[in-house]
């Protein structure tokens, strides 16, 4: 165990080897934690367990170190496997535990389980006594699931967020003030840019809510990656501003090609960019790891999209990226699309279609040419970037 705070402990699992989660879905370059809190008062609580894979070794600390059988409570902020997965080999032990957790989380820990347990809902506000110390409770519905609870632990003023302000970052410290700022960023960011994203208007309104609470938080420790030790705020501040349409003044071209004429159009749009001083990067899709991919995505503030056409569609990286972009709701950027086509040419429209209906506003017909494109083409898709500058 190592301590946060006070009589507040750590006694969660660092996942080094950790590079995909949620199945196959997103990478995580940097492994990730699963953090677990051991709160020692007049009564002991436990805050999450880990992820099932961790069990044993999780359920051993515990009895190392405090004994299960010593818990008084247990608090469930979140029931998705990472963080509730361990929960039945405490409960194996010390059946009786109370569990604290929503409405949604009784239910989902139900679900998960198939048992029936001493479930003590709590809303927002509610506080419970373990001594010295007070937890209160405040539900973060859809942030990111259902059930999501974020505990307060009022004396030492430390919030329990789970999943929110957390990052798959196995890092060198467990403290915010100790690692490679730049790093956690890039991390906090990925998280956020991945699972949230379609949350954002929720969110906003939750850290209003919170804010308006005025919980004196001297430290954030989420259920992922490193505690916000210095300045915990800033990372409040940064998801109030990631929440609303974040964008970064710059164009992202996302392509893929068959026999790079697709990529010859797509540098020369980029030429066109910087002809008018703003800034782009190029990603092809197809060789891109899906999640850094979108992470840029969510920063830039246009996104001219292309594909050559094959099978009467746009190629498969850019059509499974397109379905991305809508259901994680990254909207409200500027948008267009091109590509290069053999006979039939439906690619353009089609991922014009698809960024309109994800709430991208387009500002460009689609630029399409035949096989290779000519120097007369290429300087119509420079032209096609200066415009898009312009309209930035
Ligand atoms: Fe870290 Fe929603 O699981």
């Amino acid at each position: 165990m190592i301590k946060v705070k006070d009589n507040i402990y750590w006694t969660g699992v660092i996942d080094w080897e950790l590079r995909e989660f949620h199945g196959h879905e997103l990478s995580t370059h940097k492994g990730s934690s699963y953090n677990s809190y051991l709160i020692r008062d007049k009564k002991t609580v436990l805050v999450d367990t880990v992820w099932y894979p961790y069990k044993d070794l999780f359920a051993q600390k515990l009895e190392n170190e405090v004994g299960i059988k010593n818990i008084d409570l247990i608090v469930i902020n979140h029931m998705e496997p990472d963080h509730g997965g361990s929960l039945e080999e405490i409960m194996k032990v010390n059946p009786d535990i109370p569990i604290y957790c929503t409405k949604n989380g009784a239910e989902t820990i139900k679900r998960h389980f198939h048992k029936e347990w001493n479930f003590n809902i709590v809303k927002t506000g509610d506080t419970v006594n373990i001594g010295d110390y007070d937890l209160v409770f405040v539900e973060m519905q859809m942030i990111h699931w259902p059930d999501s609870l974020a505990t307060f632990v009022k004396g030492p003023n430390v919030l329990l967020s789970n999943d929110a302000f957390g990052q798959h970052y196995a890092a060198l410290s467990l403290f915010n003030d100790s690692v490679d700022s730049c790093e956690l960023y890039q991390e906090a960011l990925k998280y956020y840019a991945n699972i949230l994203t379609p949350f954002s208007p929720l969110i906003k309104k939750k850290i209003e809510e919170i804010k308006g609470l005025n919980l004196p938080i001297e430290m954030i420790a989420p259920s992922h990656g490193v505690i916000w030790r210095d300045n915990p705020m800033q990372i409040v501040e940064k998801y109030y501003e990631w929440s609303q349409n974040y964008n970064e003044g710059w164009v992202a071209i996302v392509y893929d090609t068959m026999y790079d004429a697709t990529k010859t159009m797509a540098e020369a749009i980029a030429d066109g960019l910087h002809n008018k001083n703003v800034k782009c990067k190029l990603f092809n899709a197809a060789v891109t790891d899906r999640s850094d991919l979108l992470t840029e995505l969510f920063k830039a503030s246009g996104l001219i999209v292309g594909s050559c056409t094959v099978n009467n569609a746009a190629l498969s990286s850019i059509m499974s990226l397109l379905d991305e972009i809508k259901a994680l709701r990254l909207k409200n950027k500027m948008g267009a699309a091109f590509g290069s086509y053999g006979w039939s040419g439906e690619a353009q429209k089609i991922i014009q279609q698809r960024l309109q209906e994800a709430g991208m506003k387009i500002v460009e017909e689609p630029l399409q040419f035949k096989y290779r494109p000519t120097k007369d083409e290429l300087d119509q898709c420079i032209q096609m970037g200066e415009r898009f500058a312009g309209k930035l």
